[in-house]
């Protein structure tokens, strides 16, 4: 298992002023930032595009971004997106492409790969993919907005998906998105996973190295 990490996600942030908040991030030498994009289609709401994350860049941003695509055609943004700097793209196994291609794209691109589950979508869907990526994203809310409740539902599925790992001695992040804060990123590091997404509850925290400082802990 991977060492716990926080990684905030830029969707609970200034939206007028996105490179101070993703400063904040690399103020306390959290490594990773976690980029939401959505198409409208795929889920019902808009954020941000590649120009975005390039302009992050231009901006000085070093961040590692985990670029997490709610996107019906994923496979169409793969290009424009690791030339705008992202490091780490997430393709959601939900609709119909080809996967394994897209996958296989973004690695010869020079990204890491990432594949993500919506909440009802059971483990079983992305087992195929599991040694083809570096990361596996199980939603703990429905995607589309931030500040919604964690499911607690998906601790079996993040249990499962943690014991493909360890049985096949597979290395990918185990990633869980949404409704995480302290008390339920425990309950996710129980099950196995190691990489914390935080929109709400990490913009909102007052204490923001304590706040880290609790995930560096679990
Ligand atoms: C939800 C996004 C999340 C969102 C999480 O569609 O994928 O990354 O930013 O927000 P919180 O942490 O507020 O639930
Ligand atoms: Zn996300």
């Amino acid at each position: 298992m991977h060492a716990p990490l926080l990684n905030p996600s830029l969707l609970a942030g200034d939206h007028a002023n996105l490179a101070a908040s993703a400063r904040l991030v690399e103020e306390l030498q959290l490594p990773w930032l976690h980029c939401d994009i959505m198409d409208g289609h795929f889920v019902p709401n808009l954020s941000f595009g590649p120009e975005t994350l390039a302009a992050l860049r231009r901006a000085g941003i070093k961040l590692y971004f985990d670029t997490h695509l709610m996107l019906d055609e994923p496979h169409r943004y793969i290009e424009p997106f690791a030339r705008a700097g992202a490091n780490l793209i997430s393709v959601h196994i939900e609709p119909a492409y080809d996967h394994r291609g897209t996958l296989a794209r973004i690695r010869a691109l020079g990204c890491q790969t990432g594949i993500v589950l919506n909440p009802d979508t059971p483990a079983i869907a992305v087992e195929p993919f599991l040694a083809e990526v570096d990361l596996v994203l199980a939603m703990t809310v429905q995607p589309g907005f931030g500040g919604q409740s964690f499911r607690r539902d998906i601790v079996s599925k993040i249990t499962q998906l943690e014991r493909w790992r360890r049985d096949r001695s597979l290395n990918f992040r185990l990633e869980v998105d949404g409704g995480i804060d302290i008390a339920t990123a425990r309950e996710c590091r129980a099950g196995g996973a190691d990489t914390f997404v935080a929109g709400t509850s990490f913009f909102k925290a007052s204490d923001k190295p304590a706040f880290a400082a609790a995930f560096a802990a679990m």
